[in-house]
């Protein structure tokens, strides 16, 4: 008698838990007809988040610097001066947060692997206790089907875990050798950390990429000087050492390189007893012409090649797009054949990050300007057309929401790289920093914009393209690379004092979506 009992009041409890506190039949969680049965049985939903935007500890356990540590550590670069160091504190309160992803019924969880926690010097001596803290985190993910099963008798199912292996933190410690991603020694120090990921954590992660947004790190890194490690020349930025018009390209090929290493590791070391996959995660901005003349089309197509296309095209095709190759000429890094070898069909997945879109025009290149990455796209940005912008803006400067610019991308991704297995690997939108609970759990727009992104994501897959996952930026707020934590892009609102998380609406509207009870 006392046993059921005892299982009854375990019942209601965890029903308790999952209370809604925003009614499922309330019309601002509508659904939009989605639900898991709008894209195939096996289709993987899950939020993505990094090492160094929800970790903190950034001095615990033994952990190295990154470049970004050490970037922001210069006084009043960052907004309030804010950085990583303790930011949602992961680190300790990974549990709560992989219950809470249970709780709203996701999947998966995409995280990243800080290198610098696993190797502080970059290379050489191991830091067990950091090697410790990714075995909690996995290990934490894929006993909790086990947990929630036994407690509310719901059908068995885990986290599973989708590990990035690097995401912007390279370790300082190789910024000071070798001039980090500007070395060629990178490439080996690189694949020997891959290595060591796939050995320790190979038996239980399968998905595997190398990279998030190479493009980001190059171009951000060394052709502006925005991002960590701040290189560039004038006038593209105010940076003390660097080269707009060669270094974005040297990081690049290196950044590349990297890559194709580590799977050729993973290939021949690992995916035959490890059963698993490896790709890359790419950003892609939908670039739509401004008009429909030649000129505009043709920009509109540059654009694609130089964001997208520097990385895509050669891990598909060998080489760097006609356009980049016929406008960068000898600036430009060539593959040897040993490489084109291994970068070749060097994915087994593309991960796409897809925000926005933006118009492009065609501009007269000013031939007295000095090389630069972005100047050598011989584009304009425009934002609106007669006077309407392309979509209302989120908070971040350059976020617009253009959800037919998501389903364009991934057809375009499709038709000219011959629909390889994707993954929507981030997709989402911020608000102010400054908002408060109980208003910023009241996030309309950010419920509207993953509605009408994920219709226009079925609508590619209805057409063929081969998409098997959808990855929502982020699980939580959290830092925000140069904005601080003065933007919000969690569906869980965190109080950055307390550290408290509290779901919004947007996190109740993926629970009811991703409902498996019919
Ligand atoms: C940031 O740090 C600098 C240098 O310590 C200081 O002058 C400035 O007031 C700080 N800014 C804020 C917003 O705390
Ligand atoms: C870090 O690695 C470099 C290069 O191998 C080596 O010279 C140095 O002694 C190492 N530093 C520490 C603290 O292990
Ligand atoms: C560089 O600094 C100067 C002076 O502060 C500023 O006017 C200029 O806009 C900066 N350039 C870039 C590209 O950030
Ligand atoms: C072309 O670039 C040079 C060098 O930056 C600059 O001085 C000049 O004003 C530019 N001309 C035009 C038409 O933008
Ligand atoms: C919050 O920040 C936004 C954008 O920076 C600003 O427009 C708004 O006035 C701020 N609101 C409050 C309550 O401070």
């Amino acid at each position: 008698m006392r046993w059921p009992l005892l299982f009854l009041v375990l019942y209601l409890l965890a029903l308790a838990d999952g209370q809604l506190e925003f009614s499922p039949e309330s019309t601002e969680l509508d659904t939009g007809g989605l639900s898991r049965d709008s894209f195939p049985k096996d289709f993987i939903y899950g939020t993505a988040t990094s090492a160094y935007q929800v970790e903190g500890a950034a001095h615990q356990d033994g952990r190295g610097d990154s470049i970004w540590d050490v970037f922001l550590r210069q006084p009043g670069l960052e907004v309030n001066n804010a950085s990583g160091e303790v930011t949602v504190d992961q680190y300790h309160r990974y549990k709560e947060d992989i219950d809470l992803m249970a709780k709203l019924n996701f999947d998966a969880y995409r995280f990243s692997i800080s290198w610098s926690r696993i190797f502080p010097n970059g290379t050489g001596k191991v830091n067990w206790k950091g090697v410790a803290y990714y075995d909690r985190l996995i290990n934490y993910m894929l006993q909790k089907g086990m947990f929630i099963n036994y407690l509310t008798f719901v059908s068995p199912f885990c986290i599973t875990p989708y590990a990035n292996l690097n995401h912007y933190d390279l370790p300082q410690a190789l910024q000071e050798r070798y001039n980090g991603w500007l070395g060629r020694q990178v490439v080996k120090d690189f694949a020997d950390y891959a290595d060591f990921c796939f050995k320790m954590y190979g038996d239980r992660v399968k998905n595997w990429f190398t990279f998030n947004e190479p493009r980001v790190v190059a171009a951000l890194g060394y052709d502006n000087g925005y991002f960590a490690p701040s290189r560039c020349s004038q006038p593209y930025g105010n940076c003390t050492a660097g080269d707009s018009g060669t270094e974005p390209y040297v990081a690049a090929h290196n950044l590349i390189l990297c890559h194709a290493s580590a799977v050729q590791r993973y290939r021949e070391k690992y995916q035959k007893s490890q059963k698993g996959r490896i790709g890359i995660l790419l950003d892609f901005v939908w670039y739509e012409p401004l008009t429909r003349g030649k000129s505009d089309e043709y920009a509109a197509q540059r654009a694609r090649d130089f964001h997208l296309g520097w990385f895509l095209h050669p891990i598909v095709y060998g080489e760097y797009p006609k356009t980049m190759q016929n406008i960068v000429k000898d600036r430009l890094p060539k593959f040897t054949k040993e490489e084109v070898n291994i970068v070749k069909g060097s994915a087994d997945v593309i991960g796409i990050n897809q925000y926005t879109a933006f118009y492009m025009q065609h501009v007269t290149v000013n031939k007295s300007m000095p090389p630069g990455y972005q100047n050598d796209w011989q584009v304009g940005f425009v934002y609106e057309k007669n006077g309407v912008p392309i979509g209302p803006k989120a908070y971040s400067y350059w976020l617009y929401e253009v959800p037919w610019g998501l389903y364009k991308a991934i057809m375009y991704v499709k038709e000219r790289y011959g629909n390889p297995t994707m993954i929507l690997a981030e997709n989402g939108m911020d608000q102010p920093g400054n908002v408060t609970i109980p208003d910023g759990l009241k996030d309309t727009q950010r419920v509207n914009y993953y509605r009408s992104y994920i219709q226009q994501l079925k609508k590619t897959v209805d057409e063929g393209a081969n998409v098997i996952g959808y990855f929502a930026w982020s699980l939580l707020d959290n830092f925000e690379w140069r904005l601080g934590y003065t933007s919000r892009f969690g569906i869980t609102f965190v109080d950055f004092k307390t550290l408290k998380r509290t779901p919004k609406m947007s996190a109740y509207w993926f629970q009811k979506m991703l409902s498996r009870k019919h």
